[in-house]
């Protein structure tokens, strides 16, 4: 795809698709909880349908309207022996907390997902989830996909997470869940809390004491009204955008503003970027309005106990800093290695390609500003992520860029190129 812009300034408001995270909990809670659960600006990603294609093979009724999806839970036990192989496509989150939730039921499934999944270590979760007494075999003694599971009932555990990963946390808790018993999770750093806050809206109880988050096995859920916010980590791609277009303003309505989520806003501050925040109403998670002008941006360090709240943003952050004066240092970052791609080595090497001045690092990466980008030829290599950064650079290069791979950008933001065209002016 070939994107040319000519000084295009951005303007106008829009509101992002739904929360990944909080799409496929949604999904999950829903087909566990016992009713009707109906969601609302479910995020129709490629991710989270696949979500949903894995309990409709697990015997979940899921219908979707236009507007809604709505999920027929029956309990735990509504849960069935698939008789196909389980597609978790592209999505870490899918498998993950499956993982944690196939492990405890008392039938055998068998996982899959696309190239990128096979290659993401899936023993950060088969690893804990063994310790509670699951049967879990895959490729590499259990490390990837293919894998199979065989569930049956699980000890309680108390478990400190090596890495800080919501993923982990949560199959974690999806198996304490269905342990007898009080399980124990102790993060490193805190971590996005949605599964904790959707337990609650579900009906269940959870404590938090200090890094101790504590999990009562045996519980029940009962279906409810989802809502779900805009995804800060789609919002993140317009509020670069809007910072380094000159000329521009651009408003993302209903946005989350969940605080193990808001780290980009903590970064736009310390950058010194023109943007406010007005927080608006409150339904299980924080929501509100997120403004962004054009901006005189300041190079910034970025690490420690951030960086899981704005984990998935740093792609973008990063272009921002090519943007900024002075040198922008990102650290304790390795997690990046591990997503879609290796984050550290596709965002340094497309950005690289279109005249930036940044470097990697063995935990993150240093990017030195300000530079005037040029036009080039990049991929997403498969990242939803890194297509987007390219397409937001594509804004202020001189020159066009070539951006290969764009359909990878579906697997969160279907919408993105409307809404894009939407703002430029
Ligand atoms: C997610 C957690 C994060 C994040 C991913 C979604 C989740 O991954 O990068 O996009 O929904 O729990 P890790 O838990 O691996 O850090």
């Amino acid at each position: 795809m070939k994107l040319t812009f000519n000084e295009p300034s951005l303007g106008g408001s829009i509101e992002v698709p739904g929360d990944k995270s909080i799409s496929h909990r949604s999904i999950m809670f829903g087909a566990l909880a016992d009713g009707k659960t109906t969601i609302r600006h479910f995020l129709k990603g490629e991710d989270c349908l696949s979500t949903i294609d894995c309990f409709r093979k697990l015997g979940v009724q899921i219908d979707e309207t236009e507007e809604e999806i709505i999920v027929h839970g029956k309990g735990w036990d509504g849960l069935k022996e698939p008789s196909a192989i389980l597609d978790t496509g592209n999505s870490g989150t899918t498998t993950r907390l499956m993982l944690g939730i196939l492990a405890g039921r008392p039938f055998h499934s068998v996982m899959i997902g696309d190239e990128s999944i096979g290659k993401r270590p899936m023993d950060r979760v088969t690893v804990p989830l063994a310790a509670m007494g699951a049967d879990i075999a895959g490729r590499d003694n259990g490390r990837f996909t293919p894998l199979s599971i065989r569930g049956r009932k699980l000890n309680t555990t108390e478990y400190k997470l090596p890495v800080a990963s919501a993923q982990v946390k949560s199959a974690v808790m999806f198996a304490a869940l269905q342990a007898d018993g009080e399980s124990v999770i102790i993060e490193p750093e805190a971590t996005r809390d949605h599964t904790e806050k959707m337990i609650e809206q579900f009906g269940g109880k959870i404590r938090r004491e200090g890094d101790r988050i504590i999990v009562q096995g045996g519980q029940t859920f009962k279906g409810t009204d989802v809502y779900v916010p805009g995804d800060i980590s789609s919002a993140a791609f317009f509020m670069v955008a809007a910072a380094i277009t000159p000329n521009s303003e651009v408003i993302l309505e209903n946005t989350g503003l969940n605080e193990t989520r808001t780290g980009i806003i903590d970064v736009f501050k310390q950058m010194g970027a023109d943007m406010t925040v007005e927080k608006t109403t409150k339904s299980g998670e924080e929501i509100g309005t997120i403004t962004v002008k054009t901006s005189q941006l300041k190079g910034t360090e970025i690490s420690g106990s951030i960086i899981p709240r704005l984990i998935d943003e740093i792609p973008v952050i990063a272009l921002l800093a090519t943007q900024a004066e002075g040198d922008t240092i990102i650290r304790d970052a390795e997690e990046l290695k591990v997503k879609e791609t290796n984050r550290i080595d596709t965002v340094v090497d497309e950005l690289k390609k279109l005249g930036a001045d940044i470097e990697a690092t063995d935990d993150g990466m240093i990017i030195r500003g300000k530079s005037k980008l040029r036009g080039g030829s990049v991929s997403s290599h498969g990242d939803h992520r890194i297509g987007m950064v390219m397409a937001v650079a594509s804004l202020i290069t001189e020159g066009d860029v070539v951006l290969h791979d764009h359909e990878a950008i579906a697997v969160s933001y279907p919408e993105f190129f409307d809404h894009l065209q939407q703002l430029v002016k």
